[in-house]
């Protein structure tokens, strides 16, 4: 468990990560003058740093390290200091090749790059836990170091590894999970395909298979990836809790890329002591404001509601999505200060100062590659100003508005193949949702399937689950429980399919959600690509939806709102509301995007009996609250000024593409 190290002694951070073992000692000196100029009070330090701190197997030199963290603590910066196991050295690999990762296809990966770790491998165990013990015996207790940053990303870019020691203890994980090869005979649906195992010895991982591979046995085996990275971590997490008593340990998440590898983060959030978070923006053509937005609640939710750090992001363009396009004027400033409205205590980046070689050599940095004399550097000391001036909402919480329903290892279950069909996507049915409640200028607070019949209506009047393919048996009595009380709850298809094995919830769909939604699901008959059915609300409304259309049967209590208009479901329910208790439980059946899906939206939030704020679209007002006061954040993303109502009735103006933090008076 983690210690209860307080983040006390980490300020109100800004600064980056900081690599000085790419530059000679000379630019050390620079370096620190200028994180001084620019208002840096916090750096992450030797992530990627172990070659150097033991060139030789067990010959560790120190004094580079030392010099660093001397001149930053001189200057005042407090340290991240980083556990540098993402990247074994070069001799480590030349004696221990086995520890490189091999793919399901059989390929063993190579060194050159970063991340290449077989997360079972003894060898690599045993080395991370000793350069990860000398560094805390080292610096433990160094007044400079005010946080661990342990390992970076777990997860990215390999989390699996396909290799015989990972086989042997996926079967230990397996057995520990099962106890009896009948159980996991029966979790795993073996029965189909003839795939019965009689010795625990004859399992291995969801290798290279000649056609699908059973679906249960690669959601179990990315939960064991999960299991085995995290075990990794906590053992680091534990020599450190030991060995440097009072200061904090965390790893830097990646709460919301839409795709790729992911660990399970609602588990990774209870292992460290402080949620730190690093985001990109994403050049998809999609709102990429909505989607930073998004990237906050979730990590806030997964630190449950406390403060959490923005350990990464840009200070312009990354370099490494097909086209990396600059930060307009303004726009850093209000990205970072949109962290902090949701919660971040601060706003650091990748990286302090550009690289000139390697792989991220055309990433941009608070320093760049070109000086001082630019744009860039003049936004990074105006942000240094302005977060120094935030100093005191350290400790505040941001205040959720509406709930959502989140669930990793339902997405992983669902995003295997041979489902109804090839375009189901959890996480975009997640955007949406969120883009909608965004676009009424509501902040989300994410949860897990969890402890849900406990959620407090009057907290959060609705909750929306967007898609919750897997439904752990309990979550459909607990969803009735928040609605009876007066919730009001908005599902969206294929949901509450299967159990936890990823095996059908017995009877009809969707089983697990069959009595909160007062209906039964006949039939799936998803649309084809490019084809989409019309849909008709009982008040004349109509919408275009597409992906997916389906034959529901509503039961006694289930009002239809909308049938599909047109297509092979023709007549049949699209939208339904069923009164439970003192609430409401709408279904919908089908894929609504933009303006249509937001209409649905709107009809559960004045179910809900939310009022949404008048305010142009792409602008947040955003609260955080606390002992020191309430501060709200408006984020105005438009290209024109705009006026806020403040609680005492006055209007303030904020600027084009600015923020403006305004602190209710005491
Ligand atoms: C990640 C990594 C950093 C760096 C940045 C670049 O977040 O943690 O080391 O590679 O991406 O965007
Ligand atoms: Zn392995």
């Amino acid at each position: 468990m983690p210690s209860p190290a307080p983040h006390d002694r980490l300020p109100l951070a800004f600064g980056g990560d900081y690599n000085p073992e790419q530059w000679p000692r000379e630019v050390w000196e620079e370096d620190v003058r200028l994180m001084r100029e620019a208002g840096v009070t916090a750096v992450s330090l030797g992530v990627f740093s172990w070659a150097r701190l033991e060139p030789r197997p067990g010959a560790y030199d120190w004094e580079w390290l030392d010099t660093v963290i001397g001149l930053l603590h001189g200057a005042g910066i407090a340290v991240n200091l980083g556990t540098p196991t993402v990247v074994p050295p070069a001799w480590f690999y030349r004696a221990h090749p086995d520890a490189l990762p091999v793919t399901r296809e059989g390929v063993r990966l190579a060194f050159g790059s970063r991340g290449a770790i077989c997360h079972s491998n003894p060898e690599y165990r045993a080395a991370a836990t000793t350069i990860t013990r000398a560094l805390a015996e080292r610096y433990g207790s160094h007044p400079a170091v005010v946080l661990w940053h342990v390992h970076n990303e777990y997860g990215a870019p390999v989390l699996a590894c396909y290799c015989d020691v990972c086989a042997a203890a996926f079967r230990g994980w397996l057995r520990e999970r099962y106890d009896t090869l009948d159980a996991l005979n029966h979790a795993w649906g073996t029965a189909f395909w003839g795939q019965q195992y009689g010795d625990w010895e004859e399992i291995t991982p969801p290798r290279a298979t000649p056609s699908v591979c059973n679906p249960t046995q690669q959601l179990d085996y990315h939960r064991f990836a999960d299991a085995q990275a995290r075990a990794n971590f906590v053992a680091e997490r534990d020599i450190l809790h030991r060995l440097s008593p009072g200061v904090p340990v965390t790893t830097n998440f990646m709460v919301a890329p839409s795709q790729g590898q992911t660990v399970d983060y609602w588990a990774w959030a209870k292992e460290v002591d402080l949620v730190t978070n690093d985001h990109y923006l994403m050049t998809d053509g999609r709102r990429t404001h909505v989607n930073l937005a998004l990237a906050a609640d979730l990590t806030r939710s997964v630190a449950g509601g406390g403060p959490w750090l923005l350990l990464e992001h840009a200070t312009s363009g990354v370099n490494w999505q097909p086209y990396n396009p600059a930060k307009r004027p303004g726009e850093m400033a209000r990205n970072s200060l949109g962290h902090v409205a949701r919660g971040s205590e601060g706003a650091m980046f990748f990286q302090w100062r550009q690289s000139q070689s390697g792989a991220e050599k055309f990433h941009t940095a608070m320093l760049a590659n070109s000086g001082t004399d630019n744009r860039g550097w003049r936004e990074v000391t105006d942000l240094g100003r302005r977060v120094a001036g935030l100093a005191d909402l350290r400790g505040t919480r941001t205040r959720g508005d509406v709930a959502m329903v989140w669930s990793w290892d339902s997405w992983w279950a669902q995003s295997l193949e041979w489902r109804p069909s090839q375009d189901l996507d959890a996480r975009e049915r997640l955007d949406s949702f969120y883009e909608a409640l965004y676009d009424r200028h509501l902040t989300v607070d994410f949860l897990p399937p969890t402890g849900l019949g406990d959620l407090d209506p009057e907290r959060y009047p609705l909750l929306v689950v967007p898609q919750l393919y897997s439904a752990p048996v309990g979550v459909g009595a607990d969803l009735e429980r928040y609605v009876a009380r007066g919730g009001t709850l908005l599902v969206s298809f294929f949901s509450g399919i299967v159990d936890e094995n990823d095996t059908l919830h017995p009877g009809a769909y969707p089983g697990a959600l069959r009595d909160v939604l007062g209906l039964t699901v006949e039939e799936f008959d998803p649309l084809l690509p490019g084809e989409t059915v019309s849909v008709r609300g009982a008040d004349g409304s109509s919408y275009t939806a597409d992906l997916w259309s389906e034959v529901v049967l509503p039961g006694a209590g289930c009002e239809t709102v909308a049938v599909f208009a047109d297509g092979r479901t023709a007549g049949g329910a699209a939208l339904t509301r069923h009164a439970v208790g003192s609430g409401t439980a709408w279904y919908l059946a089908t894929r609504l995007t933009g303006a249509d899906l937001a209409t649905v939206v709107d009809l559960a939030l004045a179910d809900a009996g939310i009022t949404p704020v008048d305010l142009p679209r792409d602008v947040e007002l955003v609260v955080r609250e606390g002992e020191s006061g309430t501060f709200r954040f408006a984020v105005n993303h438009t290209g024109s000024e705009v006026k806020v109502v403040l609680p005492d009735g006055s209007r303030a103006a904020v600027p084009a593409g600015g923020v403006e933090v305004f602190r209710d008076p005491r």
